[in-house]
């Protein structure tokens, strides 16, 4: 049993930049658990493309402008405002002087800005195409430097502890639940461990692991989804799940991210006959159309022609040295698998990269549950609406986090926390009557029935019949993995394939409800409402 102050549940950029700001206050108790054995490892650490920053010629208000146009009419302006303001002081504040992040930039001090799709100005910091690695190590070593803050590896939440809450304010009635922390499964000890908070942030990240071709590495599975739905939460957006065009389609590298800078730099999109396509689509923007107008030509190209991948080509516009200096990371990992990206076209799919739907938060990340916030991808402030602008999710966690913490400072500070429980009201975990070991071949087999259901049915191109077998199925699949989860001892793999059916429903039942295309959300059984946005 642990007493803390504030759990944040997740150590991607959102949950990192929460705890320090918090941490700023010597008095708060911070603290940070992560499912993975380096906190290093989180969905952060794969960002490739870039953070927005501001360049010389931009502002807010063509950034907030750019936002919204990329989220298809269903992005909250308040939300983009917030970003479009707040984001790239932060930027500075939290990346460049506490972290210690350097993004790149001339030999005169000049930041080199970045382009990418769908952006009207070139905007983007980053530290070559390994951005997301350069800023969790800043971010672990400014984490790991404050004596307020402990984190905790390799501890996978499980359920979120909830109590009704009786409040005798008529104002706060709409929260009639409250959240006391988590029931925390530790995976060296194999016990699960009460952690009673004030204050629960999710930072959990996204769910593309889900589906059978992702950009997203193995912890996101939607575990901070699933356990707010379980605990009464509500989830926004669901449906809209944005597919990444460019995963490189080679053995050994599946689902490795191609960046989209690669486009912003030149690169073209080819048919397995070396043929651009992407004119017939976006005459406009071309192959630097919103990347769910990009995805689904893709997908539309390999369905018509019944192609395995498409081409991408940056050899043929972009000298040698300067792609290997450019995308040092891409470079290494495509050689790694026999692709020289510098002399040759690579084959490349789309693939589940983002969620741009999540835990319903206002402007301060609290979320309809009291004393629960969530920042990051697992949240929907409202931003993205049906599709995310590239590069603003990092700059999403870094405002909703210190928004956060700010807000938590702030109740915590105002004892506005209501009624808490105490120990001896939280049940602890009991295990007793289960001896039956959880067998992996079982976890596995039904997390890929889950991925390949998602995939087929719940993908790019939606229908009502696609979605009704998917729901049929996951719901089936729902009930066998509740009575194995129920009859058998834990195992992260357990948790993680509960919550992968959890939310798999969440995003399947969403799509089937909205019958409207918009951004990522598309039905071929439905009326056009975005002009040549759609195919
Ligand atoms: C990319 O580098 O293409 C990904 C950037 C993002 O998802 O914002």
């Amino acid at each position: 049993m642990e007493n803390i102050e504030v759990l944040i549940i997740g150590c991607g950029i959102a949950g990192a930049t929460a705890a320090l700001r918090l941490a700023q206050n010597p008095e708060r108790q911070i603290t940070i658990i992560t499912r993975a054995s380096d906190a290093h490892e989180s969905n952060t650490r794969y960002a490739q493309g870039g953070i927005i920053g501001r360049g010389p010629d931009d502002s807010s208000e063509l950034l907030f402008e750019d936002i919204v146009a990329a989220g298809a009419g269903v992005s909250s302006p308040q939300a983009a405002r917030i970003l479009a303001d707040e984001g790239p002081q932060l930027l500075n504040e939290v990346l460049e002087r506490t972290a210690g992040v350097v993004f790149d930039h001339t030999a005169e001090g000049t930041p080199i800005w970045g382009q990418e799709a769908a952006h009207s100005r070139r905007r983007i910091l980053h530290v070559g195409d390994a951005t997301g690695r350069a800023i969790m190590k800043g971010l672990v070593a400014a984490l790991n430097d404050r004596p307020n803050i402990t984190i905790k590896s390799e501890a996978t939440a499980v359920d979120l502890i909830t109590f009704p809450h009786h409040s005798r304010n008529p104002l706060d009635n709409y929260r009639e639940i409250s959240c006391h922390g988590c029931y925390v499964f530790d995976r060296s000890e194999k016990t699960v461990h009460r952690y009673l908070a004030s204050a629960t942030i999710l930072a959990t990240g996204g769910l593309g692991r889900i589906y059978r071709n992702t950009t997203n590495p193995v912890g996101a599975r939607g575990d901070g989804l699933a356990m707010a739905h379980r605990a009464g939460a509500r989830i926004a957006n669901a449906e809209y799940v944005q597919f990444h065009p460019t995963a490189l389609a080679a053995p050994g590298a599946e689902g490795l991210l191609i960046s989209e800078a690669v486009r912003g730099e030149g690169g073209v999109l080819l048919t397995p006959e070396l043929r651009p396509f992407m004119e017939r689509y976006s005459p406009q923007w071309k192959d630097l159309a919103p990347r769910d107008v990009v995805a689904r030509a893709i997908h539309h190209e390999m369905e018509a022609q019944g192609y395995s991948y498409v081409l991408l080509d940056i050899a043929s516009h972009m000298p040698t040295d300067a792609i290997r200096e450019r995308f040092p990371f891409i470079y290494d990992e495509c050689l790694k698998v026999g692709l020289d990206i510098s002399r040759e076209p690579v084959p490349v799919v789309p693939a589940a990269h983002y969620f741009c739907g999540g835990v319903l938060v206002d402007e301060w990340a609290r979320s309809t549950i009291r004393n629960l916030y969530a920042v990051g991808e697992i949240s929907c402030t409202g931003v993205h609406g049906a599709n995310r602008l590239a590069s603003t999710s990092l700059l999403e966690g870094l405002v909703w986090g210190n928004r956060a913490a700010l807000e938590i400072e702030r109740a915590i500070s105002a004892e506005t926390n209501g009624q808490k429980p105490k120990f001896e009201d939280i049940p602890s975990w009991d295990e007793s009557g289960l001896s039956a070991e959880p067998d992996p071949a079982l976890i596995q087999g039904d997390m890929q029935t889950i991925q390949n259901i998602m995939w087929h049915y719940v993908g790019l191109v939606r229908s009502a019949d696609r979605l009704s077998r998917a729901i049929r199925e996951l719901r089936h699949l729902w009930n066998e993995i509740e009575t194995f989860y129920r009859t058998t001892k834990l195992s992260d793999g357990l948790i993680g394939l509960r919550n992968a059916v959890e939310v798999a429903l969440i995003v399947a039942q969403a799509a089937q409800h909205n019958r409207q295309s918009r951004g990522c959300h598309y039905r071929q059984d439905s009326v056009s409402v975005t002009g040549d946005r759609l195919i």
